[in-house]
């Protein structure tokens, strides 16, 4: 379970989360959805604890994660930050082995080996795995940040726009690898996406933002409505059941 409570960050003058209470119980997928500015990726960063909010207090699992060592959290929750800093000169498997050094301490076992073997393949980066990650697409790169989010092997997982820079394919395989993670080990997924379809196709449950505020949170069927939708992006977007599956539709 995340709970956060009565959380707000301000920047100067300007309230960025403004008072979010939120309970994200453990187990499947919740997806995070709001324009751009809207307070998503710092909503993340706090809970992962890359930004430290000016109110409010936040549990992952109960523990308290301003009081919890960055070790202890590290193999409980791993993130996936949406501008990646991490050196270009590292080839992809260096990259991918990163995610087990909460559990080797940079001493890598045979099954950490097993792990990052299965990730490299999973993402189709067999290929590139011994090579710089300057030298690879936007895509590639983004594939191979995701692989080594997720050998992190933590009960949760949080992913601020893992879709970034991904074909419809791989974006579809990325949202199976986290829905059978949700499904078959009870991991709790918490993502950033801007596609709606996306979210509503792959999520147990959705959560908009706008300006820093929650707008609406619950089961897919709940929030992708035309409402809420033009509430979170000002515009007309139709929602349409098509095989028991929301799928939003805008005008131009
Ligand atoms: N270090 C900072 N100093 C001042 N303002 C900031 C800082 N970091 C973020 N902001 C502001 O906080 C607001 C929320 O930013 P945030 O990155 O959380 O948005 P977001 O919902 O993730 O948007 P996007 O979809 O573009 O990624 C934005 O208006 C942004 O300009
Ligand atoms: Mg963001």
């Amino acid at each position: 379970m995340i709970e956060i409570n009565g959380v707000s960050k301000r920047y100067g003058e300007t309230t960025v989360v403004n008072d979010v209470s939120l309970s994200i119980p453990p187990g499947g997928i919740t997806s995070v959805i709001g324009a751009n500015g809207a307070g998503k990726s710092t909503l993340l960063s706090m809970v992962s604890r890359l930004l430290e909010p000016d109110s409010g207090s936040i549990t992952v699992d109960g523990l308290d994660v301003a009081r919890t060592r960055t070790e202890e959290l590290a193999t409980r929750l791993a993130v996936l930050r949406q501008e990646n800093h991490t050196s270009v000169r590292l080839t992809v498997r260096e990259l991918v082995s990163f995610g087990r050094f909460p559990h080797s301490g940079g001493r890598l076992t045979s099954t950490d080996h097993d792990i990052i073997d299965d990730a490299v393949e999973y993402f189709e980066l067999t290929a590139f795995a011994d090579r710089p990650l300057e030298t690879l697409s936007g895509g590639q790169r983004q594939r191979a940040h995701v692989a080594m989010v997720l050998c992190q092997s933590t009960d949760y997982v949080l992913l601020d726009e893992p879709l970034n820079n991904l074909d419809m394919r791989h974006s579809v395989q990325i949202m199976r690898r986290l829905r059978r993670m949700a499904d078959d080990y009870g991991k709790t997924v918490v993502m950033v996406v801007h596609d709606i379809n996306f979210a509503a196709r792959y999520s147990d449950r959705i959560v908009a933002m706008r300006d820093g505020a929650l707008v609406a949170h619950g089961a897919v069927t709940d929030v992708m409505t035309p409402d809420v939708l033009h509430t979170v992006f000002d515009l007309d977007i139709a929602v349409h059941d098509v095989g028991g599956r929301r799928i939003g539709d805008f005008y131009g």
